[in-house]
């Protein structure tokens, strides 16, 4: 697959099947995150499957139960994380659902120890982004876990996934063989969105 074309083809895919993911291919989609490149080369990523559907259905309930009370709580947390203010604050935390996995067979979280390197959030976002595109090479859908992060202070989510003290969570992608691809969402022009000089 020409890697252009996978950037444009490549879905964020909301509806999964059941059919379990060879581990071989989880692996593959691992390796292609390894490959990013890191600040330093230092590659603070780590990974944590999880195919187990007990678990999974665990951590999805949590994530529900914490991200609910943040929409409970917005008006407060929005004080210090402007992006949670007004009318478009309000819209984010619309889009938290009850089965935020779509049904996916597999998440992989991604994360990185605090004190790891300095670039960890850009360098597990590089990670996020290849891992997305090698699941798409490989017939498989993706998707990536915005409201994740809001399991860092869940002491329940941390004991489940076994989580060092100082890991953070800063991604998720939940992966599987799609049930539907979606339509590609319209993008911005480069004319809208470029300063050339
Ligand atoms: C940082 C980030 C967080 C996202 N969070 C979610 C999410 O929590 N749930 C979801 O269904 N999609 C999520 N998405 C997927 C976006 O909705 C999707 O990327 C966007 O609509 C563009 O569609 P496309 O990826 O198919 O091009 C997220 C994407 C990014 C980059």
């Amino acid at each position: 697959m020409e890697i252009l074309e996978a950037i444009k083809n490549r879905r964020s895919v909301k509806s999964y099947q059941s059919r379990p993911v060879e581990r071989e291919k989880i692996e593959q989609v691992i390796e292609a995150g390894l490959w990013a490149p890191s600040g330093q080369n230092q590659q603070p990523c780590r990974f944590v499957v999880i195919t187990d559907s007990s678990l999974l259905g665990e951590i999805e309930r949590e994530l529900y139960r914490v991200c609910s009370m943040v929409k409970k709580l917005r008006p407060l947390i929005a004080l210090f994380r402007p992006e949670l203010r007004g009318e478009k604050g309000k819209r984010a935390l619309r889009s938290i659902r009850e089965r935020a996995f779509h049904g996916a067979p597999v998440l992989i979280i991604v994360g990185a120890m605090r004190d790891s390197s300095s670039t960890y959030h850009k360098d597990t976002a590089m990670a996020t982004q290849n891992m997305m595109l090698a699941a798409h090479a490989l017939g498989l859908g993706s998707c990536c876990m915005g409201w994740i992060g809001a399991l860092n202070s869940s002491r329940r989510a941390r004991k489940l996934l076994n989580l060092p003290k100082g890991f953070e969570i800063t991604n998720a992608i939940v992966l599987g063989y799609p049930e539907r691809v979606p339509k590609a969402p319209p993008r911005k022009t480069l004319d809208e969105t470029t300063t050339w000089f």
